[in-house]
């Protein structure tokens, strides 16, 4: 196993899905695109801006490949195995050129801008090459595609942010919606292809993501997620008044929206996260309590290497003062199991500060060398691949044994959910979140998407709450 991973923001399993928006009715555009994307929540964000550059043109969505005239994959570097994992798919793409030689495919984001046009030389059936602050340029290459010709656009911008562009909801089921408020990152993160792939770290006009944020509710929206790399270190300053948002004011405003709409927000990074943001989570009921915050090792060694500019001291005051400030946080991390180096001491580091932090979800990973990154350029990657996988097991095994005992302490409380939807398993049960980010079940009764309820919970499993709807007292 290489990861272990649940959660809307992180979610695997929808990772490769194609997804089309309802309005996108096959009979009312002439021409069609098919949409697959990997990685990060920003990844399936971006995909939602290239819809709207195409939509624009006159392509709308399908979600079946064998319709489309333009085929798209926005991938993602960030392990060896993701970029395996888009080897694989457009070697199944192969058979589809070849009946249908006027089939255009495009590579996106990540990985499109980590190899650039040598991926043209790697994988022949691919005509068009875009990275991710290029997919204005998208029109143009399709047409240059569209006539035989390899088409590739890698530009890094240091301030496109894509901010006057309305996305179109791709996955939606109308309750949520992700909001990118930045793009890029500037911290070195050693391990980290990122920096390389995204670029520079720009923050985008506030106004614009208020105003999005506004739409998303007058739509139906119930919850925004506001993302970036590094959301505590948005900067934006207002031309006109010369006012600074930073990213506490930014929650502010976008809580000011109105009480129903929930807002939550990742990734942070711990040497970023202020106590004004943790303030005004606390003075705004609808800012939700859960925090991302990665750790990624548990010992200072490993993260001066990691070039993370924490220590594992700092890093747990990090989490007392924000167990201080909100008692009933929801915290979750991510950890590298086998970095370069990392000796069984000091991966017994990360077992412990796991054992202190008791994180209610983790997302855990094996080392996994990145070319071109400082940790591939410096250090030798000697911890022996069967080595990071027990570790990584070890660390998984002791994430399980928390991650249950955080759902059993739920057991007998009464939680305010918003519902997002039908259970997987039944439809006459429906599904929501409380504020510290746990699904709950419970029955359907008279209940619907978009509402909010009172869930008491009379049970658990390892990753799910389950519970009944507490009528309101007439
Ligand atoms: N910006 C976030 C942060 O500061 O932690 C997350 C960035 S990355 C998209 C998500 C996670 O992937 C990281 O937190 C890290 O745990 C993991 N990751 C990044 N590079 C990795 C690598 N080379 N090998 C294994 N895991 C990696
Ligand atoms: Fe990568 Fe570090 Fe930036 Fe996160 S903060 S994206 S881990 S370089
Ligand atoms: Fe992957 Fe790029 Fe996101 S490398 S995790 S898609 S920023």
């Amino acid at each position: 196993m290489e990861e272990l991973l649940i959660d809307k923001t992180h979610d695997e399993a929808r990772q490769g899905e194609a997804f089309a928006p309802e309005s996108h009715s096959l009979e009312k555009f002439s021409k069609h695109f098919y949409i697959e994307s990997y990685g990060c929540a920003m990844n399936f964000a971006d995909s939602e801006v290239v819809a709207s550059i195409l939509q624009s043109e006159g392509y709308g969505a399908t979600t079946d490949a064998t319709l489309a005239d333009l085929i798209l994959i926005n991938t993602c570097s960030i392990r060896e195995k993701a970029e395996q994992t888009v080897r694989n798919r457009l070697s199944n793409f192969k058979g589809m050129k070849k009946q249908r030689p006027g089939l255009v495919i495009g590579v996106l984001g990540c990985m499109a801008e980590r190899l650039k046009a040598a991926f043209l030389e790697e994988e022949k059936l691919v005509d068009i090459v875009v990275g991710p602050d290029a997919y204005r340029s998208l029109p143009s290459l399709i047409e240059e595609a569209s006539t035989g010709q390899k088409a590739v656009n890698v530009l890094l911008s240091r301030d496109e942010t894509y901010a006057d562009i309305s996305p179109i909801r791709l996955n939606s089921n109308g309750v949520n919606a992700f909001v990118s408020i930045m793009r890029g990152c500037n911290n070195m993160c050693s391990f980290c292809v990122v920096p390389f792939t995204r670029g520079r770290e720009r923050s985008r006009n506030a106004h614009s993501i208020v105003q999005e944020c506004e739409a998303l509710f007058n739509d139906g929206y119930r919850e925004v997620t506001l993302l970036g790399q590094n959301v505590d270190s948005y900067h934006w300053i207002d031309e006109h008044t010369g006012e600074t948002v930073t990213f506490a004011r930014l929650m502010e405003m976008v809580a000011l929206i109105s009480p129903l709409l929930r807002v939550r927000f990742s990734t942070s990074h711990p040497k970023d996260i202020t106590d004004e943001v943790l303030f005004i989570m606390k003075q705004y009921e609808n800012i939700c309590n859960y925090i991302h915050l990665p750790v990624q090792s548990g010992n200072t060694r490993v993260l001066q290497m990691m070039n993370r500019t924490y220590s594992r001291e700092w890093y747990i005051a990090k989490v007392d003062r924000i167990r201080e400030i909100l008692p009933d946080c929801g915290l979750s991390t991510d950890m590298i199991a086998g970095f370069c180096t990392e000796t069984e001491e000091e991966h017994k580091d990360s077992l412990s500060l796991m054992e202190y932090c008791r994180y209610d979800l983790a997302y855990l990973y094996f080392y996994s060398e990145r070319p071109g990154t400082l940790a591939a350029r410096r250090f030798e990657d000697d911890v022996p691949l069967d080595v990071k996988k027990r570790r990584l097991q070890e660390l998984v095994d002791l994430h399980r044994i928390h991650s249950l005992e955080s759902m059993q302490k739920d057991v007998g409380k009464t939680f305010r959910v918003l519902i997002e939807g039908y259970s997987k398993k039944s439809e006459d049960d429906l599904y929501g979140r409380n504020d510290q980010n746990k699904v709950i079940v419970f029955p359907k009764e008279n209940y619907k998407k978009g509402d909010y309820v009172m869930v008491e919970v009379h049970d658990c499993t390892a990753g799910t709450l389950i519970g009944k709807v507490i009528p309101p007292t007439p």
